[in-house]
This record gives structure tokens, sequence and C-alpha cells, in this order.
């Protein structure tokens, strides 16, 4: 008597069981897909609706394509990136911040960020292979930047790139310099802004310097020694004509003689 209902709900129960865990699965199913958005990222969106990819420690060699457009945070830190080709993220117009640290960056293309100058405000480039400073490569972009933990090569281009960005002023700061042209300026370990008495471009100036007063040299000589040869030139000419005048006939040679005189003296 008492086996059977035992019997019947435990059955029942496995049923229900059965039913709870497909349903949970659907559940799961349809949640994921719903939130799915990039094939190898995960993806998550917070009450106000904003979207977060992230694509961490992925082992990537390349920026996703399938990120979605209203995207505002994307994760691409401890990958194998090498490189941001240019307009990498023109598709993403809402970004607010992006992730790149950690990885194997070591050349920014130019216009690698166009498109997010209005929206960017944190980029994080730390910890990756950065060498050379490129202007061009964050035309437009406004976002506070860090640039730390990168073999940065300081030298004349770097510093003037440094004027034509419009970078926060503070992420320069995060420009370490490891190696430096000229060599010998003790630049090497510091932040390049933080040390206003180092001018990398003296040198070059010094060059140039050098190079006009040698062409302004060869200008001279140049002019003066064509005086001179056009003076011996014309002194030859009066004085073969002088001769001339006196190899004429008397009466005929005095005036002009003396009218040529005049003109040489
Ligand atoms: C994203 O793309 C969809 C469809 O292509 C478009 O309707 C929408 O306006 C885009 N959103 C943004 C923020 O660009
Ligand atoms: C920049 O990145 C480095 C290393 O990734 C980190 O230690 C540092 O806190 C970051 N600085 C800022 C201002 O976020």
């Amino acid at each position: 008597m008492m086996s059977l209902p035992a019997d019947w709900l435990l059955r029942h129960s496995v049923v229900m069981c059965l039913l709870l865990h497909s349903l949970v699965l659907m559940t799961f199913c349809f949640h994921h897909a719903a939130t799915s958005c990039s094939k190898s990222c995960y993806c998550s969106e917070n009450e106000s609706g904003e979207k977060t990819v992230r694509c961490s420690n992925l082992k990537l060699t390349e920026i996703p394509p399938d990120i979605p457009n209203d995207t505002r945070r994307v994760y691409l830190d401890f990958n194998l990136l090498t490189k941001i080709p240019s307009n990498a993220f023109t598709g993403l117009p809402n970004l607010v911040e992006l992730d790149l640290s950690h990885n194997a960056l070591n050349q920014l293309e130019p216009g690698a960020f166009r498109g997010l100058g209005f929206s960017l405000q944190f980029l994080d480039l730390s910890s990756n292979k950065l060498v050379r400073f490129n202007p061009e490569s964050f035309e437009g972009l406004r976002a506070r930047t860090n640039l730390t933990n990168n073999p940065w090569h300081c030298d004349c281009n770097l510093q003037m790139a440094l004027t034509r960005v419009d970078l926060e002023p503070a992420s320069l700061t995060g420009i370490v310099c490891q190696t430096s042209d000229p060599e010998e300026t003790g630049v090497q370990g510091l932040a390049f802004l933080l040390a206003p008495h180092i001018d990398l471009c003296v040198v070059m100036k010094r060059t140039t310097d050098v190079a006009m007063l040698v062409v302004m040299f060869g200008w001279f000589t140049m002019v003066i020694s064509y005086l001179v040869y056009y003076v011996r030139a014309n002194q030859e000419d009066a004085r073969r004509h002088l001769e001339y005048l006196k190899s004429l006939p008397r009466g005929q040679g005095k005036s002009e003689e003396s009218s040529t005189i005049s003109t040489v003296v």
C-alpha cells in the first residue's frame, strides 16, 4: 500500500526533474542567445543596457570583427595583438573604454582609433611593445590614455609629436624613455614630459644651423668671386680698348680716348 504512492511520486519527480532541467536549459540558451554578441568573447549588459564585451586572455591575434556597434566597453587585454590597423574601431561609435593592455602591440597605424574622438574616455595601451610615438595614430583622440610600460624611444620626433596630440595631457607622462637619440642625454628611465630640461632637438637644430652657415658662406664666396672676375675682365677690356685707341691716327683718337677714360673712371 505504501510503496505505490512513493513509486508514483518518484517516477513523477523524475519526469518533473527532466522537465525542469530542460526548462532551465532552454532559458539558459535563450538568455545566452539574448546577450551573446561576439563568437569568441563574453558579453554582458548593465542595468542601463550598456554593453560590455570581454575578450581578455583568449590568445587573440586580431580584433574580433563581430563586436556589436553599440558596445560601450571592450576588454582585449592579455592577448597576442601586435598591431592596430587603421579604422579598427570605426564601427563602435559609442565606445567609452578600450583596454588593449598586456598585448604585443608594436604598431598603431595612422587613424588606428579614428572615429572614437568624441566617445572614448579611457584607453589602456600599457604593457605593450610600443617604441615610436606616431601622433597620426591618435588623431582626434582626447581620451585619458595609459602609455606606461612600453619600450619608448625618445628622440626629436617624439618631442615634436607630443605637441601635436589632443590626448589628456597627463597621459603623456606615461612615456618613460627606454632608449634615446642622442644617447647620452640621461633621459633613459625618465618620463619624458617630466624632464623639461632635456631638449632632444638641440643637436638637430645645431646641425641645421651649421648647414645654413655653410650654404650662406658658399653663396657669399660665389658672389665675391663673380665680382672679382667681373672687375678683372672689365679692366682687361678697358686696357685693350685704350691700346686700340692709342694705335689710331692722332686727331681722331684724342677725343675718343678722353671720353673712354672718363667712362672707365
Ligand atoms: C548599429 O547597427 C544597426 C543596424 O545596422 C543600426 O540600426 C544602428 O543604428 C547602429 N547603431 C549605432 C550606435 O551605430
Ligand atoms: C597604467 O597601467 C599600469 C600597468 O598596466 C598600471 O599599473 C597603472 O595603474 C595604470 N595607470 C593608470 C593611471 O591607470
